[in-house]
């Protein structure tokens, strides 16, 4: 194999530079040329394909968002969009592609494979929300954006005695919204993937508040709604002052955290090195601290598993 490209799709997610930087170096160390599609699928359907020097991806390490830039693209859904890819990357003699995205992209990426392109799928997803890897790229770096936003909405929640409600990210999956919720000291986590009553919520806030607390915190996953809603009801039964916070977009934004640069480097890498080594339709994954690579499709047909231990941990903490 002599070229391989590299793209990146989806949602955004810190850390996915460092994989560009670590694939582009990787292939060049093992004497290949690196291409990148800009744009995502929609740049490679029209071909915005150009040749990645060593250079290209000197001082990105540390920064945010992708300078491949990243689409969604619609037209890549059809099977005229992936044709017209598969077409593209033969003009350009690409042999091997590397997609960088979360499940939609290696949904794509699987695609591509089928179609007879050597493919393989990095995680890359603030979501966290990929079966068969412990850690997809970017989820660290949001998830300390998320605590330290947090720590100062606990500032003012302190002064005012208020209770904060605040919805985060992270589509169907509760990791961000669990983690930050033991990290950040939340009073009570709503996720997707705990059934809680409402009356659980308020008997938590109820006692807290018998003990002297002077603020509280909960976090909502936005999976399982919004918080403005859950304001509304805590607001009416307890008769308390809510503010709530949407985090929003800044949890896609940011410097990547160490975490995030060091897997991504890795998992960037060891894309170039299986498709080296004749693997395609298969994703790179973190298991143990340890890469693994495993079947695109047989990793899509599991539902990705959050550590419920870590749950009861958070609620037997905030009594
Ligand atoms: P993410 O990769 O972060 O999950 P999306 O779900 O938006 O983000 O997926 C990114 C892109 O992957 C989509 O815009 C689309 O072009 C492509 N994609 C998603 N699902 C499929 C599919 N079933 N077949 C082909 N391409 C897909
Ligand atoms: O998948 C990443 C993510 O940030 C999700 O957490 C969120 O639901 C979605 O993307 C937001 O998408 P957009 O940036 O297109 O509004």
């Amino acid at each position: 194999m002599q070229n391989m490209a590299v793209l990146t799709s989806g949602g955004d997610a810190p850390g996915m530079n460092a994989a560009v930087r670590a694939a582009v170096r990787r292939a060049a160390y093992h004497g290949v040329k690196m291409y990148g599609v800009y744009y995502g699928f929609d740049g490679l359907i029209r071909g915005e394909i150009r040749e990645m020097s060593l250079g290209s991806v000197g001082d990105i390490i540390h920064r945010g968002g992708t300078i491949l830039f990243t689409a969604r693209s619609e037209a890549f859904k059809t099977e005229e969009g992936q044709r017209k890819a598969v077409e593209q990357l033969r003009a350009h003699g690409i042999e091997g592609l590397i997609v960088i995205g979360g499940d939609g992209s290696f949904r794509g990426a699987q695609k591509l494979s089928q179609k007879g392109v050597p493919t393989i799928g990095v995680p890359g997803t603030i979501d966290n929300d990929i079966p068969c890897t412990d850690f997809t790229i970017g989820f660290d770096t949001a998830l300390n954006t998320i605590v330290q936003a947090i720590d100062k909405i606990r500032d003012t929640a302190t002064s005012h005695e208020r209770t904060y409600i605040i919805e985060v990210m992270g589509r169907d999956a509760g990791d961000l919204a669990l983690s930050a919720g033991l990290a950040a000291g939340a009073e009570s986590i709503i996720i997707p993937e705990a059934e809680q009553e409402m009356d659980d919520i308020i008997e938590r806030l109820l006692a807290g508040h018998r003990r002297g607390k002077r603020h509280s915190i909960i976090i909502v996953a936005e999976g399982v709604g919004k918080a403005a809603d859950y304001a509304e009801v805590i607001k009416q039964r307890t008769g308390w002052e809510t503010r709530v916070t949407v985090l929003g977009h800044i949890q896609r934004g940011g410097s990547p955290t160490a975490f995030d640069r060091m897997i991504a480097s890795r998992m960037g890498a060891a894309a170039v090195d299986l498709l080296l080594a004749g693997k395609t339709g298969r994703m790179v994954g973190i298991q143990h601290n340890q890469l693994v690579d495993i079947d695109i499709e047989e990793a899509l047909s599991q539902k990705h598993k959050l550590d419920l231990s870590i749950y009861r941990l958070a609620r037997s903490l905030s009594i």
